[in-house]
C-alpha cells in the first residue's frame, strides 16, 4: 500500500490546473449507454472511480478505449444489463446505469450499493422516480431488478434534491414517452452538464440548474461528444490549500459561479480571491479568522468541501462551528485531525473547532475521499512530517494531487508504506 508524506510549513505559490470533474465524468460515461453508436468524452480525469466506471461499461458489453484524457465508448454492442456487486460496492455511482439501461433496453439489474463510510446513502428516491415512470422494481438477493415495456413521462417530486436521483431520472426520462417534470431536482453544475450533454444527443430537457426540470421524451438518442467541466471540488481543495499555507495560487479551471458559497466563506476567513485568466487567484492571509459553515445542497456550501474547510479552521484564531446536514456520518476526519493536535468537539451533526497556533505532523489514516484531502491540507500547514496512509481513498477523486502540490512548492511525495 502507498502513503503520502508531507513536510509542512511551505506556503504554496504558483499555478495549478484542475482536472475534469469526477462527478460529471461518471454520469456522462453512463449516459453513453443511451445511444447506439460511438461516443467520445474528453477531459476525463485519471482516477480510480473512472477506471471502475470503464470496467463496468466493458462488463455490460460496451467497447471502451481510453487514451490520455479521452474516452471513446461504443454502446452498440451492449450484451448485459447487470451491474455486479463487486463493481457497485467499489463505486456506488455505478447505480447510475439504472436509468440508461432501463430506458434503452427496458431492463436493468443493479446491485444495491450498500452503505459507505459517510452514510447509509439509500437509493429509494431513484427507485420511486423510476416506478413513477412505469418501471416495475423488485429487490432480490441484494439486487434491484427494474423492468418496463415502455417508460412513460410523469411528474416526480423528490423528497430531497438528490444528485444521483436527478441524474438517473434525467437519463431515464430522456427516452420515456411524453413529458416528465422533476420537482425539487438537484441544481449542481454537474446536473447542468449532464442535461446539456443529453440535449446534444437529441434529448429535450429544459430547466437544468433550477429545482424544476422538464423533459420531453424522444424515441432515440445519438452518441455523445463532449468535454468534462473542471472539477469544482478539486479546485476548492486547492483554494483551501492556498489559504491555509498563506500562499498565493492561481487555480486554473476554478469557476467563481460554481464556487460562490466557498468563495464568500474564504473571504470571511481573510483570503483575497480574484478572477484571473481562466481561473481564480487565491492569496491566503497571515491570520485566519474563524468562520461557521453549514453544508447544504447546491448552491449552498458543498458537503464535499466540509472536511477540507475543517482542516483550515484548525488554524483559525478562534472558535468555529461546522454543521453537516447532507450526510449522517461525515466527520471521520475529526479523530485523525485530533491526532495532529486539533481541538475539535463533535456535538451531533456539528463540530466545534478551536483554532490552534500550529498543528503537529503525525501518522494519520484516510477513511474516505474528502477526509483524505482534509488530512493532506492539514499536513501542508502542520509542523514536521505528516504521513497519510490508505491513500487509495484519495486516488478515487484526485488526479496526481501530490505532484500538483509539489509543483506549488509543497514538500510532499508518495512512497510505499
Ligand atoms: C453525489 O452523491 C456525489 N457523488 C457526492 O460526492 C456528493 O457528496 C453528493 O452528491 C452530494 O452533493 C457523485 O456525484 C458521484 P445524493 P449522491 O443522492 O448522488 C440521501 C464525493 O466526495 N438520499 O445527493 O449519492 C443520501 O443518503 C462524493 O465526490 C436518500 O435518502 O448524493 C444523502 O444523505 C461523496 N435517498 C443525501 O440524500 C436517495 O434515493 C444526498 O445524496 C438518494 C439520496
Amino acid at each position: 500500500m502507498e502513503k503520502i508524506v508531507i513536510k509542512g510549513g511551505q506556503p504554496l505559490r504558483g499555478e495549478v490546473q484542475v482536472s475534469g470533474a469526477k462527478n460529471s465524468a461518471l454520469p456522462l460515461l453512463f449516459a453513453t449507454l443511451l445511444a447506439d453508436g460511438v461516443s467520445e468524452i474528453s477531459n476525463v480525469p485519471a482516477l480510480r472511480d473512472i477506471n471502475t466506471a470503464v470496467r463496468l461499461l466493458r462488463e455490460l458489453g460496451a467497447e471502451v478505449d481510453v487514451s490520455g484524457d479521452r474516452c471513446v465508448i461504443n454502446g452498440s454492442k451492449i450484451r448485459s444489463i447487470e451491474a455486479p456487486y463487486d463493481l457497485v460496492k467499489t463505486m456506488r455511482a455505478s447505480v447510475l446505469v439504472l436509468g440508461p439501461l432501463l430506458a434503452r433496453f427496458g431492463h436493468a439489474r443493479v446491485s444495491l450499493p450498500g452503505g459507505c463510510a459517510i452514510g447509509a446513502r439509500p437509493i429509494n428516491l431513484h427507485l420511486k422516480g423510476l416506478e413513477a415512470l412505469g418501471a416495475t422494481i423488485t429487490l432480490d438477493h441484494g439486487y434491484v431488478e427494474a423492468t418496463a415495456d415502455k417508460l412513460r413521462g410523469a411528474k416526480i417530486s423528490f423528497d430531497l434534491p438528490t444528485v444521483g436521483g436527478t441524474e438517473n431520472l434525467l437519463m431515464a426520462a430522456a427516452l420515456a414517452e411524453g413529458e416528465t417534470v422533476l420537482e425539487n431536482a438537484a441544481r449542481e453544475p454537474e446536473i447542468v452538464q449532464l442535461a446539456d450533454a443529453l440535449n446534444s444527443m437529441g434529448a429535450m430537457i429544459e430547466g437544468a440548474g433550477t429545482a424544476i426540470i422538464k423533459i420531453q421524451g424522444v424515441d432515440k438518442l445519438e452518441p455523445l461528444k463532449c468535454s468534462v467541466i473542471p472539477d469544482r471540488i478539486e479546485a476548492g481543495t486547492f483554494m483551501i490549500a492556498a489559504v491555509i499555507t498563506s500562499g498565493d495560487v492561481l487555480v486554473h479551471g476554478a469557476v467563481s459561479a460554481d464556487q460562490e458559497a466557498l468563495i464568500s466563506k474564504l473571504i470571511e476567513v481573510g483570503a483575497t480571491i480574484t478572477p484571473e485568466a481562466d481561473g481564480l487567484r487565491v492569496v491566503g492571509p497571515k491570520k485566519m479568522q474563524p468562520v461557521d459553515i453549514r453544508t447544504s445542497v447546491f448552491p449552498g456550501f458543498p458537503t464535499d468541501m466540509q472536511a477540507q474547510f475543517m482542516a483550515l479552521m484548525t488554524r483559525a484564531e478562534g472558535t468555529s462551528r461546522i454543521s453537516e446536514t447532507v450526510f449522517e456520518n461525515r466527520f471521520m476526519h475529526v479523530c485523525e485531525l485530533q491526532r495532529m493536535g486539533a481541538d475539535i468537539q463533535i456535538d451531533g451533526h456539528s463540530a466545534i473547532i478551536r483554532g490552534t497556533k500550529q498543528m503537529t505532523g503525525a501518522p494519520v489514516m484516510a477513511t474516505d475521499l474528502r477526509a483524505s484531502a482534509s488530512l493532506i491540507i492539514a499536513g501542508l500547514a502542520a509542523e514536521n512530517t505528516t504521513e497519510v496512509s490508505r491513500i487509495y481513498h484519495l486516488d478515487r477523486g484526485y488526479e496526481k494531487i501530490e505532484k500538483k502540490l509539489a509543483a506549488l512548492g509543497a514538500k510532499i511525495w508518495r512512497e510505499e508504506e
